[in-house]
């Protein structure tokens, strides 16, 4: 189903703001439709899926540059919930590329979003492209500059296997940080022990930290850079 007539039909989802029948209504529509998995807390869509009882499926954009706690959590939530999870691979020519002229670390001098191009959105593309629906754990509250006018379906601005715009599912859209951490909790969900030292927003190694009491999730990504920008071109919005 197109992406627009899904979306003009669920008004009373929409309305509902309830994530598990969100997950449950696109799993029911889209066959080939699979969850944006980073690593952190968005682990809360596994564990809605897998309520549902319907097939999904699981992807982790592996930048080369996680940490070695992510790595380890992916692994843990493979074994937790008996999942495949496509981990995916930027090109590895376009890769040594770029390393070979700017180095490793280029993203602290020329900004963050050619070695995201390379290593999170071609890969995120070429993968969408065999999709007609994606799941993702945004929500409103992880983003004051960027996020505050997120909904829980849109049309997404890259192409499907239909070659029209899939649909984006946001689930988590309405929950706050705390009520994920509830939920978690309530249901013994594993979590990345990164979480347990004070990271709260987990994305790269060299580009995340935690934050400090007071601070916002998101001053912990990309610290060096302007609020505004602190987005990587998975998700642009217009
Ligand atoms: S990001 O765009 O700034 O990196 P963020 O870390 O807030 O995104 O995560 C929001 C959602 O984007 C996640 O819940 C997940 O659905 C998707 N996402 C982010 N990073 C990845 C990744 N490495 N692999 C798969 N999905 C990801
Ligand atoms: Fe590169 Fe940092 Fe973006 Fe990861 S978050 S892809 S290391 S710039």
């Amino acid at each position: 189903m197109e992406a627009q007539v899904f979306i003009s039909r669920s008004q009373s989802l929409l309305d509902g703001r309830d994530p598990l029948a969100l997950v449950d209504a696109v799993l029911a529509t889209y066959s080939k439709c699979a969850i944006a998995f980073s690593g952190a807390e968005d682990v809360v869509l596994i564990d809605l899926a897998k309520r549902t009882g319907r097939p999904f499926r699981v992807f982790c954009l592996d930048t080369g540059r996680l940490h070695p706690e992510t790595y380890r959590y992916l692994e843990r939530v493979r074994e937790h919930y008996g999942l495949t999870i496509d981990v995916l691979h930027p090109d590895t020519q376009q890769v040594e590329d770029f390393v070979r002229a700017k180095g490793l670390f280029s993203f602290f001098v020329d900004g963050h979003q050619e070695c995201c191009g390379i290593r999170k959105v071609s890969p995120l593309r070429k993968h969408l492209a065999g999709l007609d629906a994606w799941l993702t754990g945004q929500r409103r509250d992880q983003s004051p500059g960027t996020r505050s006018t997120l909904e829980m379906l849109e049309v997404d601005s890259f192409t499907g296997q239909s070659g029209k715009p899939l649909l984006k599912a946001n689930p988590l859209t309405w929950l706050s940080s705390d009520e994920v951490w509830q939920y978690i909790r309530e249901r013994g969900v594993p979590y990345n022990e990164l979480h347990a030292q004070g990271f709260r927003s987990i994305g790269c190694e060299p580009c995340t930290r935690a934050t400090l009491p007071g601070q916002h999730e998101r001053e912990g990504r990309w610290w060096w850079e302007e609020q505004t920008r602190k987005e990587c071109g998975l998700h642009s919005r217009s």
